[in-house]
């Protein structure tokens, strides 16, 4: 029998957030973290299975915007909050959330999907691919000298703590959509991400940076270890810059701030060149590197006709997907421009092929077509078009997010 998904009503969020909480084993919200929580819920878009009075899983999704290649802002549905109780796994209840989702994404016309995965095995089968990646980095602090002729960057200033979440806001919002793979985020965003951190009194810094033009770069850190006085660990939890300048001076200063010795963070972009700035490149060791979005093209046609291309003679590209089967079919992309041009198995013979998962590899510029089809996530049934599906694919800049959600 099919499971019965519904969409939950704003009384059984708590409840939702409850069980998902369970199956990645926090424990349950107080009344000040709901408080801050709640409101990121958006009406009419949490799912929930039950089985009788009980709720067994849930997901939700979160309306915001992606950037893709050429500047375009894309509707989006920030996939998240994903979770099947533990005695009630492996019997087709994310499979039934994760149709359900896709069709509602598509009724309300949002292009793209996006999550962040738990595990790597588990989004693949619904068309979801990865198409940001960030790497994590531990800097000691003591050895971080600046080579000569680095960027010295603008000036930087320190937050007070009630000034912390709206003047990130602000400046956020200045220059994060130039990035391809960056999104939007919701006003309560800040709140539910940072406000207990900040509420709970934890030793936190929040700073701002100004170039030429203005603030153009922020970052808020808080302290996370202590191995006496004098040896302090920063951990970044958010640093977003315009530009090398802007990401130069933000770096110089968390740096350089006394008694602290080390400085950590996650999912930093792969192209930030921190290693370019420092004296002694071996201070920065990168400690992980990890899938950061699972980018979901819900509407291909949309989706593709909404990115710029690089200049590249035409390529025929048959895309299939059994989930969305309207999405299915072969596409000519050419002239900066994609277009829909025959159902699969027409008369339009592909030069290329791909499922949706693989597409999404490709779109925002994170893998090119070629090493696609040399891993085998796109075949070539006429390999001479893959050279022109990368000068197509090309972007001029590593794609990435920087928002976990
Ligand atoms: C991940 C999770 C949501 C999967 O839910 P589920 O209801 O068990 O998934 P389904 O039964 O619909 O599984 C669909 C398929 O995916 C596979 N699958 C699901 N979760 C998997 C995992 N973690 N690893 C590998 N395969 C997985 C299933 O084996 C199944 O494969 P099949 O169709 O070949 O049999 C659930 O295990 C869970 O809540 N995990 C803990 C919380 C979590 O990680 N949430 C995701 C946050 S991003």
């Amino acid at each position: 029998m099919n499971p019965d998904v519904r969409v939950l009503d704003a009384d059984q969020l708590r409840s939702a957030h409850m069980l998902f909480a369970a199956t990645i084993h926090r424990g349950p919200v107080d009344d000040q973290r709901w408080s801050h929580t709640a409101t990121t819920y958006s009406p009419g878009r949490t799912l929930g299975i039950h089985h009788g009075s009980a709720l067994v899983a849930t997901a939700t999704s979160i309306p915001s915007k992606l950037v893709v290649p050429g500047g375009a802002v894309l509707p989006m549905a920030a996939v998240t909050r994903v979770g099947v109780r533990a005695d009630h796994t492996r019997s087709g209840l994310l499979t039934a959330m994760m149709r359900t989702q896709l069709d509602d994404v598509a009724a309300r016309g949002e292009p793209v999907a996006t999550l962040r995965a738990s595990e790597a095995r588990i989004y693949g089968r619904f068309g979801y691919g990865v198409a940001t990646r960030g790497r994590d980095l531990t800097v000691n602090a003591e050895r971080a000298s600046w080579r000569p002729g680095a960027p010295l960057g603008g000036s930087v200033r320190l937050l007070d703590r009630d000034e912390i979440l709206p003047t990130m806001r602000d400046v956020y919002e200045t220059f994060a959509l130039n990035r391809v793979g960056s999104i939007t985020r919701p006003d309560r965003w800040w709140q539910s991400m940072f406000g207990h951190r900040i509420d709970d009194r934890e030793p936190a810094l929040g700073v701002v940076h100004t170039g030429s033009g203005g603030d153009d770069g922020f970052a808020i850190a808080f302290r996370t270890s202590a191995t006496g006085f004098a040896e302090q660990t920063l951990e970044i939890a958010d640093l977003q810059a315009a530009d090398v300048q802007a990401t130069a001076g933000l770096w110089r200063f968390l740096l350089g701030v006394d008694l602290i010795t080390s400085v950590r963070t996650e999912l930093r972009p792969l192209d930030e060149p921190l290693e370019l700035l420092l004296g002694d490149p071996r201070a920065c060791v990168v400690t992980g590197q990890h899938d950061e979005t699972w980018l979901r093209l819900v509407d291909v046609p949309a989706a593709l006709a909404a990115r710029s291309y690089g200049p590249a003679d035409p390529v025929l590209l048959a895309v299939h997907d059994p989930l969305l089967e309207k999405n299915a079919g072969v596409y000519r992309i050419a002239d900066g421009s994609a277009e829909f041009v025959g159902p699969l198995g027409g008369p339009v013979a592909p030069e290329l092929e791909c499922d949706a998962a693989a597409l999404a590899m490709a779109y925002l510029g994170d893998r090119t077509p070629s090493q696609l089809v040399a891993t085998g996530w796109w075949s070539a049934p006429d390999p001479g078009a893959v050279r022109r599906a990368d000068a197509a694919f090309a972007t001029a800049e590593v794609p990435w997010c920087g928002t976990y959600f």
